[in-house]
């Protein structure tokens, strides 16, 4: 393709092999000795003349990064090679300092949490609207944040997560105003909606709506390799103090093999992004307009909850709730009798993921299974309970609990005790427990449903699963 010619890939598989290297990495690009990495070895480079540097760029990375910054219309775009998880760093780090306050979505990823921990700041929550029957967190209310912003004058930043890894994006442009109104700074946690703003068939990007900073994963949904993503700011004032939080979180040595992918899938949107968007946009309309005839799974892009604002439809969001098995093993049947792996599964629905990359053939595997396990579904109400939405009481900040002398105790034993640790299913990542919180029977009821499950909660600290490390408070 055209656009390849400018591109650091094209520039990387032409770099003169002539060329005797004596700089990192440690292959050396020697393919001789090492044969079996040779299709890595030929792309993998270090900050040699002519291929610019991701933390000082002046080149072909700021060309490229330029071009993102014209495709989502910002005023700063910048590569990540550590994932969202570091773009979430810089982003929290450039705005606070320790001991401020700022709210968060209580359905956030744990990168959120850890860098409260590790900046350690004061938090309040903001509950999205919640559905019980399906566990499923909803829109965030603007009005909800405006008031927690009221009551708290303090607050510096919000950082809430839209969209969700089910697809629910929340009104950014009325809870931007709102932020705003109240002298502080929205970030929005967009790693699941790289493709927004891109095509009119996703919802735009935050960082159009008056999001302060935005960060995607673009390895989640676009066709960059796994742990590269990007950060928008819309402030040029936060230009420098980005930069700076960069350098501190990504390491100092970027992967050229990780930015190639970056600067092609940038490229490639850039030349061709209507083609790929149209593709992807049609193949999904076929996909829900066969699954309307389903009798007893759903699909929530057909049905109409209330309390979403708007949903991106690139999550394929199947609903069990309506049959006698739950998505844990839906996923099961899908994995073992269909081969199909889907991205995860929670006790109502599971989420079959499509990227920009997704082809008809695999939507018409996923329809053949999903219409012929369908027949042989009961209608019933699905044998899992009504999800309360948890609000646990906090007694320590996060920093001050994982610092304080813990004991490891049964579960039977931590009622009423302060967590010293996280506890989440993953995916999503999504905290159930967090260090500093009080541990009720309700949460232990939620975790004995997971195990009900054959599910595997994360516990941060605690080897096995029926102990947990609670605050010594001799
Ligand atoms: C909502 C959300 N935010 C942030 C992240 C972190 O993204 P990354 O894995 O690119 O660091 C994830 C990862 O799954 C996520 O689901």
């Amino acid at each position: 393709m055209k656009f390849l010619n400018n591109s650091l890939l094209k520039k990387l598989r032409d770099y003169d092999e002539t060329k005797t290297a004596f700089h990192m990495p440690g292959h050396m690009r020697n393919k001789e000795t090492f044969k079996t990495l040779s299709e890595f070895i030929g792309l993998d480079i270090t900050e040699i003349d002519g291929f610019d540097d991701l933390h000082h760029p002046e080149e072909i990375l700021k060309e490229s990064m330029d071009i993102s910054k014209k495709l989502w219309n910002t005023e700063g775009s910048f590569y990540l090679v550590n994932g969202s998880t570091s773009g979430i760093f810089s982003a929290v780090y450039s705005l606070t300092k320790p001991k401020d306050k700022i709210l968060i979505a209580r359905n956030c990823h744990k990168s959120i949490y850890h860098s409260i921990e590790v900046f350690d700041l004061n938090f309040e929550y903001v509950y999205p609207k919640y559905d019980e029957s399906l566990g499923i967190f909803l829109s965030i209310d603007a009005n909800d944040i405006e008031k927690i912003l009221r009551k708290n004058s303090d607050i510096k930043v919000v950082l809430i997560t839209s969209p969700t890894y089910e697809g629910v994006v929340s009104d950014i442009e009325k809870i931007a105003n709102t932020v705003h109104k109240h002298d502080a700074k929205l970030i929005v946690d967009e790693a699941h909606g790289a493709s927004f703003g891109l095509s009119n068939y996703f919802p735009k990007s935050s960082i159009q709506l008056g999001a302060d900073i935005t960060i995607q994963s673009l390895h989640k949904t676009l066709m960059s390799l796994t742990q590269t993503a990007i950060l928008h700011i819309s402030d040029k004032n936060l230009y420098s103090k980005i930069r700076k939080s960069l350098e501190i979180f990504q390491t100092s040595s970027p992967s050229y093999i990780l930015m190639s992918s970056m600067d092609y899938c940038i490229r490639s949107i850039e030349q061709n992004g209507e083609n790929l968007f149209n593709n992807w946009r049609e193949n999904l309309k076929y996909f829900y307009e066969k699954c309307k005839n389903l009798e007893n799974l759903r699909v929530l892009s057909n049905i109409i909850l209330d309390d979403i604002f708007e949903l991106d439809n690139s999550k394929i969001t199947i609903l069990t709730n309506k049959t006698d098995i739950s998505g844990y093993e839906l996923m099961n049947i899908l994995r073992s009798e269909y081969d199909i792996e889907l991205e995860m599964a929670s006790f109502k629905y599971v989420i079959a993921y499509t990227g920009i990359g997704i082809s008809i053939k695999s939507l018409d595997k996923l329809i053949y299974a999903l219409f012929d396990i369908d027949k042989k579904l009961n209608l019933g109400v699905c044998k899992n309970f009504i999800f309360n939405k948890l609000l646990l009481k906090r007694k320590l900040s996060i920093k001050d609990a994982v610092m304080s002398n813990l004991t490891e105790v049964f579960l039977k034993n931590s009622i009423s005790k302060i967590s010293g640790e996280y506890v989440w299913a993953y995916p999503p990542g999504i905290p159930i427990l967090t260090p500093g919180e009080i541990i009720t029977e309700e949460v232990l009821n939620l975790f004995q449903k997971y195990r009900e499950e054959n599910i595997d909660l994360r516990f941060s600290k605690s080897k096995c699963n029926d102990k947990i490390n609670i605050i010594n408070k001799k």
